[in-house]
């Protein structure tokens, strides 16, 4: 029996093989368990002899047996090392690393400017209602702007925001003066997209509300702001306007400014750019938020945060900013 576990032990290759010798040679009915079963038959005399022999038999062979295993998980163990190897000298994968977008380094440019100026940040919904868009905004019923012509109508009385005055209402309900917010948004408007439009685009609003606010409050504002984003030798111009919830109402012209990049044609003609609306908030629009005219004044302002971004970093067409191409996207 010794014989055989030597040799079946000596071509063993696996954890498996092992296990198998083991049950054949030592198991519950393996040939030398069956050996010490017979010992019953035997005589007093023969016993002791082979049970000493048989109890040799079974160490030698779970010695061998244990040796064996030893030695083949030492071979797996290798085997898992050489195949697990990891060659640290290999190049690694280079991560590419986002940037921003170019508007939203333009509008976080624009954020600064304000915040530096004691400005908070307020925000409202894209799809509102149209009390907020049009009606406490002090639009006439008739005003061409609520056409379903020019806005993506939801219901009757919800809407796609066209403008980020809304936010004004928004604001004013909830908060008492002294008020001081610029809010960024998407608007929308049904415009056929070209190079300057897009019926997806985003504004700036700003509104101030205080006791004693004026006029020139609101171009100090935009002074310091258009000197801070086009440079310090830029100067603005107001141009009367009408928009229904400021009185007066003006468009704000700054001069021309150098932009970065290659196409840039902030510099055609007069000499000067419209960037944004602008005006002394309307006191129909500040009674409807439940704020005394007599008391309190105000001015707001909205800019076009695409067009002052084309501008600014000289982008001629719109659709660039939300076609994600990656040769565009890049160059920022
Ligand atoms: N909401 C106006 C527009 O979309 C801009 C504006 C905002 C004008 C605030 C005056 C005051 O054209």
């Amino acid at each position: 029996i010794q014989q055989s576990a030597e040799a079946a032990i000596s071509q063993a290759q696996s954890m498996d093989e092992l296990e198998q010798i083991r049950v054949r040679f030592l198991g519950k009915k393996g040939e030398l368990t069956s050996v010490l079963r017979g010992m019953g038959e035997l005589s007093a005399e023969e016993r002791p002899l082979i049970g000493k022999i048989a109890n040799e038999v079974r160490e030698a062979i779970e010695s061998l047996l244990e040796q064996a295993v030893n030695g083949v998980k030492a071979i797996e163990k290798n085997e898992r090392l050489v195949k697990e190897t990891i060659d640290v000298t290999m190049p690694g994968k280079e991560l590419e690393l986002g940037h921003k977008h170019p508007l939203t380094r333009v509008l976080d440019e624009i954020k600064g400017i304000f915040m530096g100026m004691g400005f908070k940040i307020a925000e409202g919904p894209e799809v509102d209602m149209v009390y907020y868009n049009f009606d406490a905004l002090n639009a006439p019923k008739n005003h061409p702007s609520r056409d379903l012509s020019d806005t993506f109508y939801i219901t009757d009385d919800i809407l796609l925001r066209t403008q980020t005055s809304t936010v004004q209402i928004r604001t004013m309900e909830k908060m008492k003066p002294p008020i001081r917010i610029i809010s960024p948004g998407r608007c929308f408007r049904r415009d056929t997209p070209d190079a300057t439009h897009s019926p997806m685009f985003h504004q700036i609003e700003g509104l101030v509300v205080d006791k004693n606010i004026t006029m020139a409050d609101l171009k100090g504002t935009l002074d310091v702001f258009a000197k801070q984003l086009f440079g310090v030798g830029t100067k603005t111009k107001f141009r009367p306007h009408y928009f229904p919830f400021t009185e007066p109402s003006a468009e704000v012209d700054v001069t021309c400014f150098k932009c970065q990049g290659s196409g840039c044609r902030v510099c055609k003609g007069s000499g000067w750019i419209e960037i944004l609306g602008a005006g002394m908030v309307h006191p129909n629009v500040l009674k409807i938020c439940g704020i005394d005219p007599e008391e309190y004044s105000g001015f707001a302002f909205g800019m076009g945060l695409d067009r002052i971004a084309m501008l600014s970093l000289g982008i001629d067409d719109i659709r660039l900013f939300f076609e994600n191409d990656m040769r565009f996207i890049n160059q920022f």
